[in-house]
């Protein structure tokens, strides 16, 4: 049975957590949807104006407010929901992305590649990249993968989850760089996985300083083709039907496969190790 998967784009007010609560459940009001991913930090914007202000929205999880809204929203859609906030761990910070399913139960990742600013806030993720079972409204199992934002620029994180066994790459994103929505098609391909990244648009200043989100969420299938994508300012729920099952088919014709032929091997592992060969 197809699995309809969906990405929410929408703009968060700094800090203003109930807002942006209320702003999602409004869009999500009429989604019919299996999987839903929203943004990255999508309770309190992007770029903090110090440590404070992180500390005023980040939340232990699964305890939450933000958490129990998610809960209750996976519950009325009978939807599983991927979205990203900020932890708070004792004394520690992570951005991270929490997997809410129908039943209740919540899984964490915490964003392994912090980018600009955020090394100066958060820890980096110690759990790892991980990968989840996850059923359907109609019953169908399949496997979900999670990486937020910055982790598409390193294309181990993609092929992590897809040794892992991943059909399906969720990606709660907040995109500044340009490069990511042309990217993202070429890490659907070349790990023969679905990835839905959910990006927020709007605009965040501090100190003189700018950053504009690009929005442009979108939902690619396995072999690369982009299946949706949100223009680059809307607030839209963007939805498409996917079979996940069509990820697991890694042959690319009778003789190669996308995973089968890795030459682990021979690629670089120790970064200190020989770079030039010496010839003769
Ligand atoms: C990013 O990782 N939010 C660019």
């Amino acid at each position: 049975m197809p699995v309809r998967a969906a990405y929410l784009q929408f703009a968060p007010a700094y800090l203003e957590v109930d807002q942006n609560l209320a702003a999602v459940e409004s869009l999500l009001r009429s989604v019919e949807a299996d999987l839903i991913v929203l943004p990255e930090l999508f309770t309190s914007g992007y770029f903090f104006q110090s440590k404070d202000d992180l500390e005023k929205v980040a939340e232990p999880i699964p305890n939450g407010q933000s958490v129990a809204a998610l809960r209750s929203w996976a519950d009325a859609l009978g939807a599983t929901l991927v979205a990203g906030l900020a932890e708070r761990d004792g004394d520690n910070f992570y951005n991270s992305a929490v997997i809410v399913r129908p039943d209740g139960r919540v899984d964490t990742y915490r964003k392994v590649h912090l980018f600009y600013e955020e090394t100066t806030l958060f820890e980096p993720g110690d759990l790892g990249f991980r990968v989840f079972e996850v059923d359907s409204s109609a019953g169908t199992s399949y496997r979900l993968g999670v990486m937020v934002c910055f982790d598409w620029y390193f294309p181990e994180a993609a092929r992590t989850l897809a040794l892992r066994g991943a059909d399906v790459i969720a990606h709660p994103s907040n995109l500044v760089l340009p490069h990511c929505p042309d990217s993202m098609p070429v890490r659907a391909r070349e790990n023969h996985v679905f990835t839905i990244t959910a990006n927020r648009h709007g605009r965040e200043e501090k100190e003189g300083e700018s950053l504009r989100f690009i929005g442009m969420s979108e939902v690619c299938g396995p072999s690369g083709t982009i299946l949706t994508r949100a223009e680059e300012s809307a607030n839209v729920v963007g939805i498409v039907e996917v079979d996940p099952h069509e990820a697991r088919d890694r042959g690319i014709n009778a003789h190669n496969d996308v995973l089968g032929d890795r030459r682990p091997d021979t690629y670089a592992t120790d970064p200190m190790g020989a770079t030039v060969t010496p010839s003769g």
